[in-house]
């Protein structure tokens, strides 16, 4: 790792400055004019988080012209591709934090295993926890709740209307001072509630302030005071009876998460008699304990669960009541390729493989088959998987473009919710790392590694096998064409520059073609174009005789509107045209390759322009010389067996 120019102690120093975790302690006296400055002190949980993400940033794609799809920066650090999942929340949030009925709803993540839900969930968590600590986010507390409840809970309900009316300050109408509070008002405070103490908390999961969680352990022991709390029975004595709020601790994970996150793992693995408690939680923002007042709480409530809980949880004719009283929100397996190397990419840096370098190329093949097997076959059986495939990775394909996606999402139902998750595939990727003496790993070794796993996976059918083996002979496949095109680039030192000169020269002749005119060259003579030319770069992507037309007309209208709008012709933005000519480049110069690389004893020429190529690779394409050699010997396999 490069720490050049790199001081670790100004990146902290850097982070901190962001950051403000100045302290305060007064009295909801001295409070009230502050919330009358600045009405973020007023915000309930859901409009926090919101406004937590929000702030964070919102990007739009450039196609995206009416906003319709925004981008969330908060959570891009650590999730790719699930944008759609996190729109949904998003707009689960706003409403809540607009007041509507929705937000009273339990928001559910239902899903495939390791889809990202956790993940989800503890962006959330942390997200908070530094949100608290910056200006913005500031969370001010009643100095001796338990729960660390809102000062503003202590509003006579006869004020509220008018703080709010005349001086802009919103009080939850259903809040009220939990039992403990309550107590101290009449007891410790003389009912003045203007002197009770205020202070400004810092959310943490450690410190049990404002994030709470809840994983279902065994169901026979599960206790509901782990969510609610319970009487405090060392107390007891001291105070008499149950329903003292002094002998009763307030730690249950929902108390503890008072006016900021719960976390439900597995909620649908609970007692349903705990789910009627998140309820009227969510529904009446009340803890209902045993033998003991309601108490007011204010938090976001996300679960999560599998879809198998999910289905059997819908079908229980008994918990037809909480229903629809729970919010679903789908959260599938990203199915877009680039973004599923950024998740290998990030799970790699967070294990510790060593100095073991990953060639170019293999942390996509492996994303390659994930996506395909979370794919489904359309109605349209002119788009193939690996059409689809590069369709949601926003490249456009022989009949469908972008604007196709819209239908074809919703031809299937259960693209996303099957296949291989990014666990299992990163799995496969780290049991390469385990053999000794390594030095790096190819696409090769994980696509072994894949095939390997799968055929020892108890869980996996017949079928599943049979269709995986499929999938993977189309990645190798692919794999094999950027093998050939990598060590195609390299072969050229200028390969952009001789495609574009192909390029050009097969645009003039196809315009020259189609306006039934002339080409004319470098020394001012005019030709016919040249038919041989283009039917041989045609034939490279099997453009019939019959078809050629059309196809020259397509491309030539393409070709000149990205002439138009980048000033140049681009030939990345037609994928068969890109495909036909890089193979006519390479099939030019196959024989020059071929000889080069799979000759068995290199004549110095041979073996200088070896090494030229290794160069290339190591210098601009990230090989180093043990990986970029691999390929070399991969692909010089391939050629010798192909002609
Ligand atoms: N879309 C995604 N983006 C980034 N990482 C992901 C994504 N999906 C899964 N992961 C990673 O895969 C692993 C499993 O995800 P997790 O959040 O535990 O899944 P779940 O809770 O849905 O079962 C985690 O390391 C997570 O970071
Ligand atoms: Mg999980
Ligand atoms: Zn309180």
């Amino acid at each position: 790792m490069s720490t050049e120019g790199k001081n670790i102690f100004s990146d902290i120093q850097e982070y901190a400055s962001r950051l403000d975790t100045s302290e305060w302690e007064g009295t909801i006296k001295e409070f009230i004019p502050m919330v009358q400055a600045n009405p973020l002190l007023s915000q309930l949980s859901h409009a926090r988080i919101l406004d937590m993400i929000e702030g964070a940033g919102i990007k739009f794609d450039e196609s995206d012209t009416n906003k319709q799809n925004p981008k969330y920066d908060f959570f891009k650090r650590d999730l790719f591709g699930v944008d759609d999942a996190i729109r949904r929340i998003v707009k689960y949030l706003k409403a809540a934090a607009s007041g509507s009925q929705v937000g009273r709803r339990i928001l559910l993540l239902y899903g495939p295993t390791s889809s990202g839900k956790s993940q989800l969930a503890a962006l959330l968590k942390q997200g908070l926890e530094e949100y608290t600590r910056t200006e913005n986010g500031a969370v001010y507390a009643i100095a001796d709740c338990p729960i660390h409840e809102n000062p503003l809970n202590a509003v006579p309900y006869a004020l509220r209307k008018k703080f709010r009316a005349d001086y802009g300050i919103k009080v939850d109408p259903l809040a009220r001072l939990c039992p403990v509070c309550q107590f101290n008002l009449e007891d410790k405070y003389k009912n003045d509630w203007l002197s009770m103490p205020v202070k400004r908390v810092f959310m943490s999961e450690s410190n049990r302030i404002g994030i709470g969680t809840f994983l279902p352990g065994d169901t026979k022991n599960q206790s509901i005071t782990e969510l609610v709390g319970s009487v405090d029975f060392s107390k007891l004595g001291e105070f008499g009876v149950e329903s003292d709020p002094r002998a009763y601790k307030f730690d249950g994970e929902l108390n503890v998460a008072n006016r900021g996150i719960m976390e439900m793992i597995e909620m649908l693995k609970v007692d349903p008699k705990f789910l009627y408690v998140l309820l009227t939680l969510a529904q009446e923002k009340t803890i209902k304990t045993e033998r003991f007042p309601l108490i007011y709480a204010d938090e976001f409530i996300v679960a999560h669960t599998n879809e198998t809980e999910y289905r059997r949880f819908l079908a229980d004719q008994k918990l037809e009541a909480l229903h629809d009283r729970i919010i679903v929100c789908k959260c599938p397996y990203n199915m877009t390729l680039d973004e599923e190397v950024k998740i290998y990419e990030k799970l790699v840096a967070e294990a510790d493989f060593g100095s073991v370098h990953i060639a170019p190329l293999t942390l996509k093949v492996a994303s390659m088959f994930a996506v395909l097997t979370r794919l489904e076959p359309g109605k349209d059986q002119n788009l193939t998987l690996l059409k689809k495939m590069n369709l949601y990775n926003g490249k456009d394909v022989e009949g469908f473009t972008q604007e196709d996606i819209k239908n074809i999402k919703a031809d299937v139902d259960r693209e996303g919710m099957i296949g291989i998750s990014p666990r299992y595939i990163f799995n496969c990727v780290a049991d390469c790392f385990t053999k000794y003496d390594l030095r790096c790993i190819t696409p090769i070794d994980v696509l072994r590694s894949i095939k390997e796993n799968f055929e020892s996976n108890a869980k996996l059918t017949k079928e599943d096998i049979a269709k995986f083996d499929d999938l993977l002979t189309i990645v190798v496949e692919e794999y094999t064409k950027m093998a050939k095109n990598e060590v195609q680039k390299a072969f050229f030192l200028n390969f952009e520059q001789e495609i574009r000169n192909l390029l050009n020269n097969y645009i003039d002749n196809v315009g020259a073609y189609l306006d039934d005119g002339h080409v004319v060259d470098e020394f001012g003579d005019r030709h016919e174009p040249d038919k041989h030319l283009m039917r041989a770069i045609e034939e490279r992507v099997g453009v019939s005789e019959s078809a050629k037309d059309s196809f020259r007309q397509e491309v030539y209208r393409k070709v000149i509107k990205t002439k138009n709008d980048k000033g140049e012709f681009d030939y990345l933005s037609h994928a068969k045209l890109r495909e036909a000519l890089e193979k006519q480049l390479f099939d030019e110069r196959a024989d020059v390759i071929r000889l080069t690389v799979s000759t068995r004893n290199p004549d110095p020429e041979a073996l200088q322009k070896l090494n030229g190529v290794i160069d290339t690779l190591v210098q601009h394409y990230g090989y180093t010389a043990e990986s970029a050699n691999q390929l070399l010997r991969y692909v010089s396999s391939l050629m010798s067996r192909t002609t």
